[in-house]
């Protein structure tokens, strides 16, 4: 931006930095032949083209419906949607499939947003203003954090256990935020859930559970409630373990929890629907953002899933995809036995796109770093660990991991990545 156009810009303008995901985009075309193990891209054979169409075609086949469809709809989304979402959501709590809803999975406080990625924006705007704090996992999104950046948000980071959030560490953090008189600018904890970005790790309920007890305990000091989001974009992609409910299903939970849910993953990263369902405190307001942003999400894309969920394509289709998933992961986890030396620590999802490898702490595996330039020349790219790091000064950020993602690239080209890599990786040791 030239220095007379910077005058012009606001504060959010000056403020906000690249976002790292522009910057891999970047990379990959600058490095053609460069087999991308970075990008959280679903699998494009598995994308469901033939269910879409048929779809389609049912709909625009009757001209009324087919009008409606490609009419504007309203700001909260449209109502079978909206139906179906909170049916879906209840089922995958409760195994019950019934067609009524209970209230903590009510339609009324659900939201539908382009993707969840704006429902995450729009929380931050209902919620936060400059030099507010948001506590989120160490590693989490790194999308999230962008967003965080470009609002003067403060993060600060909580390390993950196996379990979920380090339910000590959280506590001496809301502890010392206490004691500094910054718990009033606390406003929310961001935590995805399950088959962690970029961890791989699924929290318990047990945890989630610990979390939001501490956090109410904290909030009286706060003078405010302090909600917490449940983002759980790889929910539905699960190949192994078992489902654990999300925190709408805990009594009383529901005023204090956002649950952010994407059909993106489970079905279509083209369509990009996603959903909030929002504490009844935050609807209106969050429903008057989103009709700032767009007054309502693309009504035939809406409308596309409507076809999908009721027609049962969408389950049969998610069935296909987490077998396609399943064996994905295999594949890299083979190649990782095979390519990478045992020195390199990761452990194998049961869901979800990623690997999550640590090396030895002298191993820098960040952009300036070695490991990373060579691992680009040698035509492989992966998500460097130091930004999935918040900019938290009470901490350095670790920087010797990897995300590896085994959702875009080929069944054919993941096993060379990892070969690539682990060679890489070999010459430094
Ligand atoms: C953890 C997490 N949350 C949210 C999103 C946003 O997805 P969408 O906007 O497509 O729903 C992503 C996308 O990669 C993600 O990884």
């Amino acid at each position: 931006v030239s220095r007379t156009a910077t005058a012009a810009l606001s504060a959010l303008g000056r403020r906000i930095a690249e976002p790292p995901i522009s910057w891999l985009m970047k990379q990959t075309l600058e490095h053609p032949g460069l087999i991308s193990l970075a990008a959280g891209f679903t699998d494009n054979p598995s994308l469901p083209v033939a269910e879409t169409s048929k779809v389609l075609r049912e709909l625009l086949a009757d001209s009324g419906a087919a009008q409606v469809a490609l009419q504007y709809g309203s700001t909260p989304g449209d109502a079978a949607l909206r139906q179906l979402t909170a049916r879906h959501l209840q089922a995958l709590d409760t195994g019950r499939t019934t067609r009524n809803v209970s209230p903590a999975w009510s339609p009324d406080r659900l939201l539908i947003t382009h993707g969840s990625q704006q429902l995450l924006y729009m929380i931050t705007e209902a919620l936060c203003d400059e030099g507010d704090i948001v506590i989120v996992e160490d590693p989490t999104y790194f999308v999230f954090l962008g967003i965080a950046q470009s609002r003067a948000l403060r993060c600060r980071g909580v390390p993950l256990t196996p379990q979920g959030l380090d339910l000590d560490a959280l506590e001496r953090l809301l502890d010392s935020l206490h004691r500094a008189g910054d718990l009033k600018r606390l406003k929310f904890v961001y935590l995805v859930t399950y088959h962690q970005n970029p961890s791989g790790l699924t929290s318990t309920l047990a945890n989630k559970r610990a979390v939001l007890t501490l956090l109410r305990h904290y909030e009286r000091r706060a003078g405010h409630p302090i909600f917490l989001v449940e983002d759980a974009a790889y929910r539905e992609l699960r190949f192994g373990g078992k489902d654990v409910p999300s925190l709408l299903k805990v009594k009383g939970a529901e005023s204090r929890v956002i649950y952010a849910g994407t059909y993106s993953k489970p079905f279509a990263t083209g369509i990009r629907v996603g959903f909030g369902v929002l504490p009844e405190a935050l609807f209106t307001t969050m429903a008057r953002i989103k009709g700032n942003h767009d007054f309502g999400t693309a009504h035939l894309l809406q409308q596309i899933l409507v076809g999908a969920l009721a027609s049962g394509r969408y389950d049969a289709h998610l069935a296909d995809l987490r077998v396609r998933y399943a064996h994905k992961a295999a594949v890299m986890k083979a190649a990782l036995l095979e390519h990478f030396p045992p020195f390199v620590e990761w452990c194998e999802p049961d869901g979800g796109l990623y690997f999550w490898a640590r090396l030895p702490g002298r191993m820098k595996t960040g952009r300036q770093s070695r490991v990373f330039r060579e691992a680009l020349a040698g035509g492989v790219l992966y998500v460097p660990g130091e930004l999935c790091y918040a900019d938290d000064p009470s901490r350095d950020k670790p920087d010797c991991e990897m995300r590896l993602s085994y959702g875009g690239a080929s069944e054919k080209l993941v096993p060379e990545g990892i070969r690539r890599l682990g060679a890489v990786i070999r010459a430094h040791a």
